[in-house]
Protein backbone atom coordinates (compact mmCIF):
# COMPACT_ATOMS: atom_id res chain seq x y z
CA UNK A 1 0.00 0.00 0.00
CA UNK A 2 1.22 3.72 -0.69
CA UNK A 3 1.34 5.44 2.23
CA UNK A 4 0.78 9.23 2.87
CA UNK A 5 1.92 11.72 -0.12
CA UNK A 6 1.18 15.29 0.51
CA UNK A 7 -1.81 16.98 -0.98
CA UNK A 8 -5.49 17.09 -0.57
CA UNK A 9 -7.28 14.09 1.39
CA UNK A 10 -10.78 14.46 1.53
CA UNK A 11 -12.78 11.51 0.46
CA UNK A 12 -14.04 12.15 -3.26
CA UNK A 13 -16.57 9.12 -4.81
CA UNK A 14 -15.14 8.62 -7.79
CA UNK A 15 -17.38 5.53 -8.76
CA UNK A 16 -20.09 3.04 -8.28
CA UNK A 17 -21.35 -0.43 -9.23
CA UNK A 18 -23.74 -2.72 -8.46
CA UNK A 19 -24.08 -6.33 -9.36
CA UNK A 20 -27.06 -8.60 -8.34
CA UNK A 21 -27.63 -12.32 -8.85
CA UNK A 22 -29.55 -13.82 -11.65
CA UNK A 23 -31.94 -15.86 -9.96
CA UNK A 24 -35.31 -13.72 -9.49
CA UNK A 25 -37.40 -15.60 -6.60
CA UNK A 26 -40.82 -14.04 -5.95
CA UNK A 27 -42.80 -14.29 -3.45
CA UNK A 28 -45.17 -16.67 -4.89
CA UNK A 29 -41.87 -18.78 -4.95
CA UNK A 30 -41.25 -18.35 -1.76
CA UNK A 31 -45.19 -18.94 -0.66
CA UNK A 32 -45.13 -22.12 -2.21
CA UNK A 33 -42.83 -23.65 0.37
CA UNK A 34 -43.54 -21.47 3.33
CA UNK A 35 -47.03 -20.43 5.16
CA UNK A 36 -46.89 -16.66 3.36
CA UNK A 37 -48.61 -14.80 0.34
CA UNK A 38 -47.68 -12.25 -1.79
CA UNK A 39 -49.85 -9.93 -0.06
CA UNK A 40 -48.46 -10.29 3.30
CA UNK A 41 -45.21 -9.93 2.28
CA UNK A 42 -46.11 -6.49 -0.37
CA UNK A 43 -47.99 -4.83 2.28
CA UNK A 44 -45.49 -5.34 5.10
CA UNK A 45 -42.14 -4.93 3.66
CA UNK A 46 -43.35 -3.51 0.11
CA UNK A 47 -40.94 -6.50 -1.81
CA UNK A 48 -42.04 -8.26 -4.87
CA UNK A 49 -39.28 -10.36 -5.70
CA UNK A 50 -35.70 -10.23 -4.68
CA UNK A 51 -32.59 -12.00 -6.14
CA UNK A 52 -30.82 -15.45 -4.95
CA UNK A 53 -27.04 -16.32 -5.43
CA UNK A 54 -26.96 -19.57 -6.92
CA UNK A 55 -25.35 -22.83 -4.73
CA UNK A 56 -21.24 -21.91 -4.50
CA UNK A 57 -21.49 -18.68 -4.69
CA UNK A 58 -20.29 -16.76 -2.05
CA UNK A 59 -20.43 -13.41 -0.75
CA UNK A 60 -16.41 -13.14 -1.89
CA UNK A 61 -17.73 -13.72 -6.04
CA UNK A 62 -20.27 -11.17 -5.48
CA UNK A 63 -17.61 -8.90 -4.08
CA UNK A 64 -15.70 -9.08 -6.54
CA UNK A 65 -17.96 -8.56 -9.23
CA UNK A 66 -19.36 -5.16 -7.68
CA UNK A 67 -15.89 -4.30 -6.88
CA UNK A 68 -14.92 -4.79 -10.44
CA UNK A 69 -17.66 -2.78 -12.15
CA UNK A 70 -16.33 0.22 -9.43
CA UNK A 71 -12.79 0.35 -10.52
CA UNK A 72 -14.35 0.34 -13.98
CA UNK A 73 -16.93 2.85 -13.06
CA UNK A 74 -13.64 5.22 -11.34
CA UNK A 75 -11.89 5.20 -14.84
CA UNK A 76 -8.91 3.28 -13.13
CA UNK A 77 -8.21 -0.58 -12.18
CA UNK A 78 -6.20 0.87 -9.50
CA UNK A 79 -6.88 1.08 -5.53
CA UNK A 80 -4.71 1.05 -2.40
CA UNK A 81 -6.79 -0.60 0.05
CA UNK A 82 -9.82 -2.78 0.11
CA UNK A 83 -12.98 -2.00 2.22
CA UNK A 84 -15.70 -4.78 2.45
CA UNK A 85 -18.71 -4.52 4.36
CA UNK A 86 -20.13 -7.77 5.32
CA UNK A 87 -22.06 -9.84 7.87
CA UNK A 88 -21.90 -13.22 5.42
CA UNK A 89 -17.95 -13.62 4.93
CA UNK A 90 -16.82 -15.89 3.17
CA UNK A 91 -15.12 -17.89 6.29
CA UNK A 92 -15.09 -17.41 10.11
CA UNK A 93 -11.11 -16.67 9.55
CA UNK A 94 -9.87 -14.89 7.50
CA UNK A 95 -11.59 -11.77 6.53
CA UNK A 96 -12.46 -11.99 2.83
CA UNK A 97 -11.49 -8.71 1.88
CA UNK A 98 -7.45 -9.92 1.36
CA UNK A 99 -8.83 -12.64 -1.37
CA UNK A 100 -11.68 -10.04 -3.27
CA UNK A 101 -8.55 -7.66 -3.59
CA UNK A 102 -6.02 -10.34 -4.80
CA UNK A 103 -9.03 -11.53 -7.50
CA UNK A 104 -9.14 -7.95 -8.44
CA UNK A 105 -5.35 -7.54 -9.13
CA UNK A 106 -5.41 -5.34 -6.17
CA UNK A 107 -2.01 -7.29 -5.17
CA UNK A 108 -0.55 -6.25 -1.67
CA UNK A 109 -3.32 -3.63 -1.13
CA UNK A 110 -4.33 -3.25 2.44
CA UNK A 111 -7.57 -4.99 2.95
CA UNK A 112 -10.34 -6.05 5.34
CA UNK A 113 -13.66 -6.34 6.40
CA UNK A 114 -16.17 -4.22 8.27
CA UNK A 115 -19.01 -5.56 10.67
CA UNK A 116 -21.83 -3.84 11.25
CA UNK A 117 -24.62 -5.90 9.34
CA UNK A 118 -27.21 -3.31 7.45
CA UNK A 119 -24.61 -0.34 8.66
CA UNK A 120 -21.83 -1.83 7.50
CA UNK A 121 -21.69 0.44 4.51
CA UNK A 122 -22.30 3.91 6.19
CA UNK A 123 -19.22 2.54 8.24
CA UNK A 124 -17.25 1.18 5.67
CA UNK A 125 -17.40 5.15 4.43
CA UNK A 126 -16.23 6.09 7.30
CA UNK A 127 -13.70 4.10 7.69
CA UNK A 128 -12.81 4.19 3.97
CA UNK A 129 -12.84 8.28 4.66
CA UNK A 130 -10.60 7.86 7.65
CA UNK A 131 -7.59 5.97 5.62
CA UNK A 132 -8.00 8.83 2.87
CA UNK A 133 -7.98 11.53 5.76
CA UNK A 134 -4.89 10.12 7.58
CA UNK A 135 -2.74 9.21 4.43
CA UNK A 136 -2.85 5.95 4.35
CA UNK A 137 -4.61 5.51 1.20
CA UNK A 138 -5.36 7.74 -2.04
CA UNK A 139 -7.83 5.22 -3.60
CA UNK A 140 -9.81 2.59 -1.39
CA UNK A 141 -12.51 0.39 -2.75
CA UNK A 142 -15.38 0.07 -0.55
CA UNK A 143 -17.78 -2.57 -1.29
CA UNK A 144 -21.01 -3.61 0.39
CA UNK A 145 -21.50 -7.32 -0.33
CA UNK A 146 -23.71 -10.55 1.12
CA UNK A 147 -24.99 -13.86 0.49
CA UNK A 148 -28.00 -13.53 2.91
CA UNK A 149 -29.29 -17.06 2.02
CA UNK A 150 -26.36 -18.72 3.61
CA UNK A 151 -27.45 -17.39 7.01
CA UNK A 152 -31.38 -17.13 6.99
CA UNK A 153 -33.77 -19.73 7.75
CA UNK A 154 -35.65 -20.54 4.71
CA UNK A 155 -38.52 -21.91 7.11
CA UNK A 156 -38.53 -19.07 8.84
CA UNK A 157 -41.14 -17.16 7.13
CA UNK A 158 -40.89 -13.69 9.27
CA UNK A 159 -36.89 -13.55 8.08
CA UNK A 160 -36.92 -15.69 4.65
CA UNK A 161 -39.23 -13.14 2.87
CA UNK A 162 -37.20 -9.94 3.56
CA UNK A 163 -33.37 -10.85 3.26
CA UNK A 164 -31.50 -11.71 -0.38
CA UNK A 165 -28.01 -11.66 -2.06
CA UNK A 166 -26.51 -8.82 -3.79
CA UNK A 167 -23.22 -6.21 -3.84
CA UNK A 168 -22.59 -2.90 -4.72
CA UNK A 169 -19.44 -0.69 -4.31
CA UNK A 170 -18.00 2.64 -4.72
CA UNK A 171 -14.16 3.83 -5.50
CA UNK A 172 -13.21 6.91 -2.86
CA UNK A 173 -10.64 9.15 -4.23
CA UNK A 174 -8.30 11.33 -2.28
CA UNK A 175 -9.36 14.92 -3.35
CA UNK A 176 -11.13 18.39 -2.19
CA UNK A 177 -13.97 18.73 0.39
CA UNK A 178 -15.44 20.94 -1.88
CA UNK A 179 -15.63 18.91 -5.19
CA UNK A 180 -18.81 17.27 -6.05
CA UNK A 181 -18.30 13.78 -4.31
CA UNK A 182 -16.91 14.45 -1.08
CA UNK A 183 -18.04 12.95 1.49
CA UNK A 184 -19.49 14.71 4.36
CA UNK A 185 -19.47 14.24 8.40
CA UNK A 186 -20.90 10.71 8.64
CA UNK A 187 -22.64 9.96 11.94
CA UNK A 188 -22.26 6.86 13.53
CA UNK A 189 -23.91 4.87 16.51
CA UNK A 190 -24.50 2.01 18.69
CA UNK A 191 -26.47 0.41 21.16
CA UNK A 192 -24.84 -3.21 22.26
CA UNK A 193 -27.48 -3.43 24.79
CA UNK A 194 -29.61 -4.65 22.11
CA UNK A 195 -27.63 -6.69 20.28
CA UNK A 196 -30.15 -9.36 20.59
CA UNK A 197 -32.85 -8.25 18.58
CA UNK A 198 -30.49 -9.39 15.34
CA UNK A 199 -28.37 -12.03 15.73
CA UNK A 200 -26.86 -15.22 14.67
CA UNK A 201 -26.29 -17.04 18.21
CA UNK A 202 -23.98 -19.74 17.36
CA UNK A 203 -20.75 -20.36 15.84
CA UNK A 204 -18.96 -17.73 17.56
CA UNK A 205 -16.71 -17.56 20.87
CA UNK A 206 -19.80 -16.93 23.38
CA UNK A 207 -21.66 -20.04 22.19
CA UNK A 208 -18.37 -22.24 21.75
CA UNK A 209 -16.92 -21.58 25.00
CA UNK A 210 -19.74 -21.94 26.91
CA UNK A 211 -19.46 -25.77 26.45
CA UNK A 212 -22.85 -26.61 25.38
CA UNK A 213 -23.66 -27.75 22.06
CA UNK A 214 -25.18 -25.45 19.72
CA UNK A 215 -28.77 -25.38 19.28
CA UNK A 216 -30.00 -26.96 15.52
CA UNK A 217 -31.28 -23.42 14.66
CA UNK A 218 -28.32 -21.76 16.41
CA UNK A 219 -26.49 -21.18 12.96
CA UNK A 220 -29.58 -18.87 11.26
CA UNK A 221 -30.18 -15.60 11.70
CA UNK A 222 -32.30 -14.34 14.29
CA UNK A 223 -34.09 -11.22 14.21
CA UNK A 224 -37.38 -9.64 16.59
CA UNK A 225 -38.97 -7.36 13.60
CA UNK A 226 -41.33 -5.54 15.66
CA UNK A 227 -38.29 -4.61 17.94
CA UNK A 228 -35.98 -3.84 15.64
CA UNK A 229 -38.72 -1.93 13.34
CA UNK A 230 -39.37 0.76 16.23
CA UNK A 231 -35.59 1.13 16.72
CA UNK A 232 -35.03 1.50 13.47
CA UNK A 233 -37.31 4.52 12.41
CA UNK A 234 -35.90 6.04 15.52
CA UNK A 235 -32.17 5.69 14.95
CA UNK A 236 -32.49 5.82 11.39
CA UNK A 237 -34.21 9.75 11.76
CA UNK A 238 -31.69 10.95 14.56
CA UNK A 239 -28.60 9.85 12.06
CA UNK A 240 -29.76 11.33 9.45
CA UNK A 241 -31.11 14.61 11.46
CA UNK A 242 -27.00 14.36 13.05
CA UNK A 243 -25.29 13.61 9.63
CA UNK A 244 -27.25 16.97 8.00
CA UNK A 245 -26.73 19.21 10.86
CA UNK A 246 -23.04 18.02 10.65
CA UNK A 247 -22.89 19.09 6.93
CA UNK A 248 -24.66 22.67 7.71
CA UNK A 249 -28.03 21.42 5.55
CA UNK A 250 -31.42 21.65 6.31
CA UNK A 251 -34.05 18.96 5.47
CA UNK A 252 -35.00 20.91 2.43
CA UNK A 253 -31.50 20.55 0.79
CA UNK A 254 -31.98 16.86 0.49
CA UNK A 255 -32.71 15.92 -2.82
CA UNK A 256 -32.62 12.50 -2.72
CA UNK A 257 -32.36 10.51 0.66
CA UNK A 258 -31.11 6.89 -0.25
CA UNK A 259 -32.16 4.80 3.38
CA UNK A 260 -30.99 1.08 3.78
CA UNK A 261 -33.58 -0.89 2.25
CA UNK A 262 -35.36 -2.53 4.92
CA UNK A 263 -38.69 -2.48 4.91
CA UNK A 264 -40.71 0.12 2.63
CA UNK A 265 -42.72 0.86 5.50
CA UNK A 266 -39.65 1.91 7.84
CA UNK A 267 -38.03 4.05 4.78
CA UNK A 268 -41.45 6.01 4.43
CA UNK A 269 -41.77 6.37 8.58
CA UNK A 270 -38.75 8.06 8.38
CA UNK A 271 -38.70 10.50 5.47
CA UNK A 272 -42.14 11.48 7.10
CA UNK A 273 -40.49 12.08 10.55
CA UNK A 274 -37.30 13.85 8.60
CA UNK A 275 -40.38 16.23 6.11
CA UNK A 276 -38.80 14.65 2.64
CA UNK A 277 -41.48 14.65 -0.09
CA UNK A 278 -41.80 10.73 -1.20
CA UNK A 279 -40.52 11.58 -4.69
CA UNK A 280 -37.26 12.32 -3.04
CA UNK A 281 -36.87 9.08 -1.60
CA UNK A 282 -35.15 6.01 -3.31
CA UNK A 283 -36.22 2.50 -3.57
CA UNK A 284 -35.59 -0.70 -4.32
CA UNK A 285 -36.76 -2.84 -2.53
CA UNK A 286 -39.51 -3.75 -3.97
CA UNK A 287 -37.02 -5.79 -6.47
CA UNK A 288 -34.21 -6.61 -4.35
CA UNK A 289 -35.36 -7.15 -1.20
CA UNK A 290 -32.93 -6.35 1.69
CA UNK A 291 -29.76 -6.72 0.85
CA UNK A 292 -27.95 -5.51 4.60
CA UNK A 293 -24.76 -4.26 4.07
CA UNK A 294 -24.45 -4.20 -0.39
CA UNK A 295 -28.12 -2.55 0.07
CA UNK A 296 -26.95 1.29 0.16
CA UNK A 297 -24.05 1.23 -2.63
CA UNK A 298 -26.46 -1.18 -4.84
CA UNK A 299 -29.50 1.68 -5.03
CA UNK A 300 -26.63 3.89 -5.98
CA UNK A 301 -25.41 2.06 -8.37
CA UNK A 302 -28.55 1.73 -9.81
CA UNK A 303 -30.02 5.04 -9.47
CA UNK A 304 -26.69 6.50 -10.84
CA UNK A 305 -27.42 4.24 -14.02
CA UNK A 306 -31.03 4.90 -14.13
CA UNK A 307 -30.66 9.12 -13.63
CA UNK A 308 -32.56 9.02 -10.56
CA UNK A 309 -29.42 10.22 -9.76
CA UNK A 310 -28.22 13.54 -11.38
CA UNK A 311 -25.00 15.23 -11.30
CA UNK A 312 -25.91 18.43 -8.48
CA UNK A 313 -27.99 16.20 -6.71
CA UNK A 314 -27.42 16.30 -2.40
CA UNK A 315 -27.90 13.03 -1.14
CA UNK A 316 -28.39 12.13 2.21
CA UNK A 317 -27.55 8.22 2.61
CA UNK A 318 -28.83 6.53 6.51
CA UNK A 319 -28.41 2.84 7.59
CA UNK A 320 -29.43 0.76 10.58
CA UNK A 321 -28.31 -3.00 11.37
CA UNK A 322 -27.53 -5.35 13.72
CA UNK A 323 -25.23 -4.46 16.81
CA UNK A 324 -27.13 -2.44 17.38
CA UNK A 325 -25.42 0.09 14.50
CA UNK A 326 -26.09 2.98 12.28
CA UNK A 327 -25.33 6.00 10.67
CA UNK A 328 -25.45 8.63 8.14
CA UNK A 329 -23.79 10.40 5.84
CA UNK A 330 -24.27 13.31 2.68
CA UNK A 331 -22.44 13.92 -0.30
CA UNK A 332 -23.34 15.97 -3.88
CA UNK A 333 -23.91 13.04 -6.62
CA UNK A 334 -21.32 13.78 -8.72
CA UNK A 335 -20.43 13.54 -12.68
CA UNK A 336 -19.72 9.69 -12.76
CA UNK A 337 -20.70 6.87 -14.67
CA UNK A 338 -22.37 4.36 -12.94
CA UNK A 339 -22.57 -0.01 -13.65
CA UNK A 340 -24.73 -2.45 -12.66
CA UNK A 341 -25.37 -5.50 -14.17
N1 LIG B 1 -46.13 -14.21 6.13
C1 LIG B 1 -47.26 -14.24 6.84
N2 LIG B 1 -47.31 -13.95 8.16
C2 LIG B 1 -46.15 -13.62 8.76
C3 LIG B 1 -44.93 -13.57 8.07
C4 LIG B 1 -44.95 -13.89 6.69
N3 LIG B 1 -43.83 -13.86 5.93
N4 LIG B 1 -43.96 -13.21 8.93
C5 LIG B 1 -44.54 -13.03 10.12
N5 LIG B 1 -45.88 -13.28 10.01
C6 LIG B 1 -46.88 -13.21 11.05
C7 LIG B 1 -46.31 -13.41 12.43
O1 LIG B 1 -46.19 -14.78 12.72
C8 LIG B 1 -47.36 -12.74 13.27
O2 LIG B 1 -48.44 -13.62 13.45
P1 LIG B 1 -49.20 -13.67 14.87
O3 LIG B 1 -49.78 -12.30 15.05
O4 LIG B 1 -50.21 -14.74 14.63
O5 LIG B 1 -48.15 -14.01 15.87
C9 LIG B 1 -47.84 -11.59 12.39
O6 LIG B 1 -47.45 -11.92 11.05
C10 LIG B 1 -47.24 -10.27 12.75
O7 LIG B 1 -45.83 -10.48 12.94
P2 LIG B 1 -44.85 -9.27 13.18
O8 LIG B 1 -43.43 -9.75 13.22
O9 LIG B 1 -45.34 -8.46 14.32
O10 LIG B 1 -45.08 -8.49 11.80
P3 LIG B 1 -44.67 -7.03 11.43
O11 LIG B 1 -45.83 -6.32 10.88
O12 LIG B 1 -43.87 -6.39 12.52
O13 LIG B 1 -43.70 -7.27 10.19
C11 LIG B 1 -41.35 -7.40 9.71
C12 LIG B 1 -42.54 -8.08 10.33
C13 LIG B 1 -41.62 -7.19 8.24
C14 LIG B 1 -40.13 -8.29 9.90
C15 LIG B 1 -41.13 -6.03 10.37
O14 LIG B 1 -41.17 -6.17 11.77
C16 LIG B 1 -39.82 -5.39 10.01
O15 LIG B 1 -39.62 -4.96 8.88
N6 LIG B 1 -38.89 -5.23 10.95
C17 LIG B 1 -37.63 -4.55 10.74
C18 LIG B 1 -36.68 -5.37 9.95
C19 LIG B 1 -35.43 -4.53 9.71
O16 LIG B 1 -35.44 -3.33 9.68
N7 LIG B 1 -34.30 -5.13 9.55
C20 LIG B 1 -33.13 -4.30 9.29
C21 LIG B 1 -32.10 -4.59 10.16
S1 LIG B 1 -31.69 -6.25 9.97
C22 LIG B 1 -30.02 -6.35 9.89
O17 LIG B 1 -29.29 -5.52 10.34
C23 LIG B 1 -29.46 -7.57 9.27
Amino acid sequence: MSAGGSGDRHPVLAGVGGWLPSRVVTNDDLAAHLDTSDAWIRSRTGIGSRRFAEPGVSTGDLAVAAGALALKSSGEAQADAVVLATATPDHPLPGTAPQVAERLGLIGAAAFDVAAVCAGFVYGLATAGGLIAAGTARRVLLIGAETFTSIVNPRDRSTAVIFADGAGAVVLRAGRPDEPGALGPTDLGSDGGNHELIMVPGGGSRQRSSGADPGPEDHFFHMAGRDVYRHAVERLTSSSRAALAHAGWQVTDVDRFVPHQANAKISAAVADRLGLDADRVLSNIAEVGNTSAASIPLLLAQAGADGRLQPGHRVLLAAFGGGLTWGASTLVWPDITALTV
